[in-house]
């Protein structure tokens, strides 16, 4: 307020003395020019402010149409923003006081203005108006703003809570004021007091807490802490804002779930690599000795069954392990969920204790995906089984399954979702349920809380492994000793598709010349023995570059090429590469200690390729695949 703009101060008044003392008082005031205007009633007065901006309003409580306290309420429902000052005769003290109570600025008893009273009360009551007006103005604000905004008192006391405080938790403004911000925390204020003796030191603090809201959910907010001191320094109340973070943290555990198991996947691939060329030689040794019945007795024909049997169960383990690391391989068929759902059912009611209930949910018009019977059966059974051991004592397995349009709403809480429609087969069991520690690892290969020998952590990998190469993903929530629920999503097809027969056929070949190309001696050897045991000529090469010499000299002679993708010096997809140039119409099957990801594009999946076999493989895998190249 500087001096030159004159103050429209408007009296309401009905008393012409009292007008005309309070205008004498006004004129004498020379420090701030002042603009009077007044009415004789309240309506006159309201009709006049209709029209007629003013600062300030100085109104007598008593007027021929309006006395008491309701002569300033009326005015004040009319005019919110104006600041008004009340004028009352001295027996009226208490009266100008509920009038303040209730939201005038200020008031005077007449017959004790001076002029200069009067001039400082107009003054603060402007200010003040401004003031309240800005308050209202910045709560406004903080109610629109997401963050729960709230100031406690240092008895942890709950003095302010916003809009976005009660959308956070539930707790509405009246639920809140008053309380404790125990209210927030499960586990009571244990959580900060740490924090807490911070505040004091650095008058400030900022971290993570974990709350809980009135439906009992738990949420992660990063909490900013601002200590407020009184003018002597002690400390009076603590601004707090809190930023829910829940499903940001959520997408980092699954971010960070997702890297350690892909770290994990290429060390297992690894060593699943070695260990196949280890075991191609073994298994498939085993299979040509016993095809040489002459030479062998019954004991030595029984043993080398042995080797075959065990050679195929690590080649098994092998696969389970590289199924999580690769997901599984091709033979994809459009797939009706229903029934593999209702094969598990006859399974488990013939082979599960009495004392597990079984309940089955699944919809007739359930949407087909695309995928591998087999595989699939295998993720279902793995997850029942370890439904199953949950629940010693028994219990309630239930299977069922629903069609579902993700949205965006959806894809946003987790990585490996895609808008679109999917199918989800649930699986939930009322076992001992699985603690959130254990729940951050138990996809990881290995990872068993069972005894020796009672598992070996591989279901889990192996599940996750599969509906991935599926394009799904799984998720799981467990409430120990209550519930368990593991949901496997996988996208569903709405269009028809074509599903392929396969022929298992297995043809013995027309001396057809086959040259084999891997850098293991032995792997070059068996697969040599074998292709010749099925009526096949085989010529080997140990590198790439031996290969394409070979090549270039027979190329008339020579009908396929089987390579190794991974060799040192010139890789599987180089010489491939170099083969085609010597020849587009090259046949070639491609052999790699890692299966083909179905469907994917892969980095070592060479284009225009006859076949892939993965590594071990059997005499049979071997030769139907060559036949059906040839
Ligand atoms: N429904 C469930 N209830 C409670 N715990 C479970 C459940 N499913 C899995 N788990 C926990 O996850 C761990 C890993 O499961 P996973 O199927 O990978 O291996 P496993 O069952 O221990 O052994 P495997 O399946 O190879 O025989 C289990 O040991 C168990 O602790
Ligand atoms: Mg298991």
């Amino acid at each position: 307020m500087d001096n030159q703009t004159p103050i429209h101060v408007f009296l309401i008044e009905d008393n012409p003395g009292d007008r005309r003392l309070l205008q004498e008082l006004l004129r004498e005031v020379t420090s701030v020019a002042i603009h009077l205007e007044y009415a004789n009633s309240l309506s006159q007065g309201i009709q006049h402010l209709r029209e007629n901006p003013v600062d300030i309003v100085l109104l007598d409580l008593f007027l021929p149409d309006s006395q008491g306290l309701s002569t300033f309420t009326q005015l004040q429902q009319q005019e919110r923003d104006l600041p008004i000052v009340v004028t009352t005769g001295l027996n009226d003290e208490t009266l100008a006081l509920r009038a303040v109570q209730a939201g005038a600025q200020d008031y005077l008893v007449k017959g004790q203005i001076t002029g200069e009273l009067l001039v400082r009360s107009i003054r603060y009551a402007i200010e003040r108006k401004r003031t309240e007006q800005k308050i209202r103005e910045q709560a406004a604000l903080l109610d629109i703003a997401t963050d729960a905004i709230l100031v406690r008192d240092v008895q942890n006391q709950i003095l302010f809570w916003n809009k976005g405080a009660e959308r956070l938790y539930g707790w509405t403004v009246d639920e809140a004021l008053g309380k404790t911000v125990s209210l927030l925390f499960q586990d009571g204020l244990a959580q900060i007091e740490v924090a807490q003796q911070q505040l004091m030191i650095d008058h400030e603090w900022q971290g993570e807490l974990n709350q809980i809201t009135k439906a009992g959910q738990k949420i992660t907010v990063e909490s900013r802490w601002t200590l407020v001191r009184d003018d002597d320094g002690r400390p009076k109340f603590i601004l707090i804002v809190n930023t829910d973070v829940t499903a940001k943290k959520q997408l980092e555990a699954q971010f960070f779930r997702a890297q350690r198991l892909e770290s994990i996947g290429t060390l297992a691939s690894g060593i699943a690599h070695d260990l196949n060329n280890i075991l191609t030689p073994v298994l498939t040794t085993a299979q040509l000795l016993q095809m040489k019945p002459g030479n062998l007795d019954e004991r030595s024909l029984h043993m080398l069954k042995i080797l075959e049997t065990n050679a195929r169960r690590g080649a098994e383990i092998i696969k389970q392990v590289l199924s999580f690391a690769r997901g599984g391989e091709g033979n994809e068929t459009v797939l009706q969920t229903g029934h593999l759902i209702r094969e598990i059912q006859q399974i488990i009611q013939e082979t599960f204790p009495k004392s597990i209930e079984l309940e089955v949910d699944v919809p007739g018009d359930l949407w087909p995906v695309i995928g591998n019977a087999t595989q699939l059966h295998q993720v279902l059974m793995n997850l029942c089984v370890n439904a199953r051991d949950a629940m010693p004592e028994g219990g309630l397995l239930s299977l069922s399954a629903e069609n579902l349009t993700l949205d965006r709403n959806y894809t946003r809480t987790n990585l490996e979702a895609k808008e679109g429609k999917y199918i989800a087969i649930t699986v939930k069991d009322n076992g001992v349920g699985i603690s959130s520690e254990m729940l951050d690892r138990i996809f990881e290969p290995f990872f068993t809380s069972k005894d020796v020998g009672k598992g070996t952590g591989l279901g889990l990998s192996t599940a996750l492994g599969i509906i991935k190469s599926h394009r799904g993903f799984i998720t799981v929530s467990s409430t120990p000793d209550q519930e368990t629920q593991f949901r496997i999503f996988l996208p569903a097809v709405t269009a028809a598709y074509g599903a392929e027969v396969v022929d298992l056929e297995v043809l013995v070949g027309d001396h057809q010349l086959i040259l084999v190309v891997d850098d293991e001696v032995n792997v070059r050897e068996v697969t040599k023995a074998s292709l010749e045991t099925y009526r096949y000529r085989a010529l080997t090469a140990s590198d790439g570059v031996e290969a394409i010499a070979l090549y270039a000299q027979q190329q008339s002679d020579i009908g396929l090429v089987i390579v190794d993708m991974m060799m040192p010096a010139m890789d599987g997809t180089t010489t491939i590469r170099i083969l085609q140039k010597l020849n587009p119409q090259v046949k070639i099957i491609a052999v790699s200690g890692l299966p083909h990801s179905g469907g994917e594009a892969s980095p070592v999946a060479p284009v225009g390729i006859q076949g892939f076999l993965p590594k071990p493989y059997t005499v049979e895998e071997l030769v139907k695949a060559v036949h059906d190249a040839l």
